[in-house]
This record gives structure tokens, C-alpha cells and sequence, in this order.
């Protein structure tokens, strides 16, 4: 082979690698893709979200969040929805999951009305994206398009979820490499922390912050005197209680708004990670212009949301349908 022959050959390879990537990275999901499988896919899981959502607003949180939880865990595959076996402690067993994530039974009713109404259709994963979506939008956010087809996986480990889960104590770098480690940019990242408009924290997410933060301070000096005098009394010390809860928007936790990015700018971020957000100039600036921009954060959270989604899908023949979330086939 002459050296002209060589080089036409790595071209070629690199080439066809590249476009293999893209086939991978892109895989075919599309909108509407239950169309003619069970056109009524999307509308049911909105029937339940909506019906979760009249009885406890909080599986509206609960279900944007568990959606991530998925996906930053080998990809939107519903593995977060496996349940633990004598053999087997799931995902969400994991420390980030249990006992804080909550929605499942949304999932798992909106299942039930799918197998009965078409068998083995509609996988687990995108029953999660769709039931994100509407959260999103029944909350006073902007509804978007979901791309589906995802397939969901046979895999759930514990360990996976403590070890590709961002902890409330990262600071601005630690988390854009998070989320850069799954194609997200940093701005994603800024975007997508504004879905802690809604829900709510357990005290140990960040009492660090208000009882022994360090050598120099008990106390987190970048948190506001105020915030920290009520979120001490909501969360006493040394409390063990898991039923103590604090909203993380303390003034509209059902709302989909920019209170979130208000609250950062005013020193009343609850997470280490999400007060860090105004210490890098670029992503300041972000948590400026989203705080003045409702519509500007809005769009780009539906689009953050729907790129979030697509990380690390099966599709096509790989993976499969499971009959109940909780179990493998
Ligand atoms: C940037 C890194 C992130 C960190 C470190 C983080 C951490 C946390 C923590 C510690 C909680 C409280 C859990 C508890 O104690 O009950 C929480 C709640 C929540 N997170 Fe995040 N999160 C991050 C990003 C995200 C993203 C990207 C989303 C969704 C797009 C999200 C959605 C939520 C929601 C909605 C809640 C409230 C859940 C509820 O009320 O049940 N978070 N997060
Ligand atoms: C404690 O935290 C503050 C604020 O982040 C910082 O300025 C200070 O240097 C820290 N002290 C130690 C001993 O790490």
C-alpha cells in the first residue's frame, strides 16, 4: 500500500467512525413516535400526572427530578424505576434516590392504563420523559415536544447513581464537568438547575452548611444571615427526623418561575451548588439574565430538557419494553 493509499485508508475509517458516533449520539428518536403504535400514549400519561398531581403537587418535583435521576444514570433507560431484588440494590437505593425521590406510582399507574390499552408498546423510559414534560407544564412552564422511542434497560446499580449524581456540595467547576461527562454544556447546566423552582430538600442536604461548614466558620458565610437563622429552625441540629422537608423556592415551590435565580442573587441559594452559580463571571451572568428573563429561562429549560433526554438512549432493537416498571422482563 503506497503512502497516498494509507492515507485515503485512515481518512476513510475516521470518517465512517465519525459518522457512526453521530448515529449513536443522535439515535432515532423522534417525535410522536407511539402515533400509530398507541396514539394515546402521551395523553394518558398526562391524565395520570395530572391526577398525581391534583391529590400531592409534589410529584410534579418529584417527577422532573426523577427524569434526571435516569438520565445521568446509563441514560434515559428507566433504570431509576427498577426496584431492588434479594440479589440486587437498585438505583433507587442509593443514598441521592432513597428515600428522597418520589412519583413512581404516577409511573406505575400510567403503565397499567398503557398495557391494558396497548401491550408492550410503551417503554418505561419514555413514560418518564413524557410524565417530565407535562410536570413541567402543568406547573406554569413552557410544554414541549418529546422526542420517544427510547427502550428501557435491564440494568440498575446503586453504586452507578452515587458515582454519576452530582452531591449539593460541588462547586461551579465540579458541576459543569458533571454535566460536560454528559454532553450537557455549562449553560445547560446553569438552565437546568432552575428546576429547583419546585419541590423541596431533606435538612441533610445541607445542614453542613448551617452547623460545622468549616474550620473558620460554622456557619456557610455566603449564605444570607436570615435564610440560614429560618432554615435552623426549620432544620434543629443534629436532627435525624427524615420527615423534616424545607421548599427550595420558599415562596412558590409548585411554580415553575425564576424565584430560584432570585433567590441565588440574593444570597438564599439552599444547596452549596446551587449558591456557587454567581462565583464563575460566565455563569453569573446567566443567573442574572435568567432572574430578569422568565420567557428567556423557560424556553431554554424545555430545550435542556428535551437534550437531557436524549443521553445515552437504546433504541431500536436494543433494550426492551418492560411489562412493570419495577422489574425486568
Ligand atoms: C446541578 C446539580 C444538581 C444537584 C447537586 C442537585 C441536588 C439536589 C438535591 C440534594 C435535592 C434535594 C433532595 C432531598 O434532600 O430531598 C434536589 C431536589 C430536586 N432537584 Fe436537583 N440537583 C441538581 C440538578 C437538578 C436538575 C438538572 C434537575 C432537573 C432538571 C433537578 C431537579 C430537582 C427537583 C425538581 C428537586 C425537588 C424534588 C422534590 O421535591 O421531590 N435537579 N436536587
Ligand atoms: C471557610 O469557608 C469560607 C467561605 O467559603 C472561606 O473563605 C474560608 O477560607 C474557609 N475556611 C477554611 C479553613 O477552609
Amino acid at each position: 500500500m503506497g503512502s497516498k493509499q494509507v492515507i485515503i485508508s485512515v481518512f476513510v475509517t475516521l470518517i465512517s467512525t465519525f459518522c457512526l458516533c453521530i448515529v449513536k449520539s443522535e439515535a432515532q428518536l423522534k417525535v410522536g413516535f407511539y402515533q400509530n403504535s398507541c396514539g394515546l400514549a402521551e395523553f394518558i400519561v398526562k391524565q395520570e400526572v395530572l391526577k398525581g398531581f391534583i391529590r400531592d403537587n409534589g410529584v410534579a418535583a418529584g417527577l422532573v427530578r426523577m427524569h434526571f435521576h435516569d438520565c445521568f444514570v446509563r441514560g434515559c433507560d428507566g433504570s431509576v424505576l427498577i426496584d431492588s431484588t434479594p440479589t440486587n440494590t437498585a438505583e433507587k437505593d442509593a443514598p441521592p434516590n432513597n428515600p428522597s425521590l418520589r412519583g413512581f406510582e404516577i409511573i406505575d399507574n400510567a403503565k397499567a392504563k398503557l398495557e391494558a390499552v396497548c401491550g408492550g408498546v410503551v417503554s418505561c423510559a419514555d413514560i418518564l420523559a413524557f410524565a417530565a414534560r407535562d410536570s413541567v407544564q402543568i406547573t406554569g412552564g413552557i410544554g414541549y415536544d418529546v422526542p420517544s422511542g427510547r427502550k428501557d434497560g435491564r440494568v440498575s446499580l446503586s453504586s452507578e447513581a452515587l458515582t454519576n449524581l452530582p452531591p449539593p456540595t460541588l462547586n461551579v467547576n465540579q458541576l459543569t464537568q458533571a454535566f460536560a461527562r454528559k454532553g450537557l454544556t455549562q449553560e445547560e447546566m446553569v438552565t437546568l438547575s432552575g428546576a429547583h423552582t419546585l419541590g423541596r430538600s431533606h435538612c441533610a442536604s445541607f445542614s453542613n452548611r448551617l452547623y460545622n461548614f468549616n474550620a473558620t466558620s460554622s456557619q456557610d458565610p455566603t449564605l444570607d444571615q436570615f435564610y440560614a437563622g429560618r432554615l435552623k429552625r426549620q432544620c434543629p441540629q443534629g436532627t435525624t427526623n427524615p420527615n423534616l422537608v424545607v421548599p427550595m423556592d420558599p415562596f412558590t415551590p409548585a411554580f415553575t418561575d425564576v424565584g430560584y435565580y432570585t433567590a441565588i442573587l440574593a444570597n438564599r441559594g439552599l444547596f452549596t451548588s446551587d449558591q456557587t452559580l454567581i462565583t464563575s463571571p460566565q455563569t453569573q451572568a446567566q443567573v442574572v439574565q435568567n432572574a430578569q428573563n422568565q420567557f428567556l429561562w423557560a424556553t431554554k429549560f424545555s430545550a435542556a430538557m428535551v437534550h437531557m433526554g436524549k443521553i445515552d438512549v437504546l433504541t431500536g432493537n436494543a433494550g426492551e419494553v418492560r411489562a412493570n416498571c419495577r422489574v425486568i422482563n
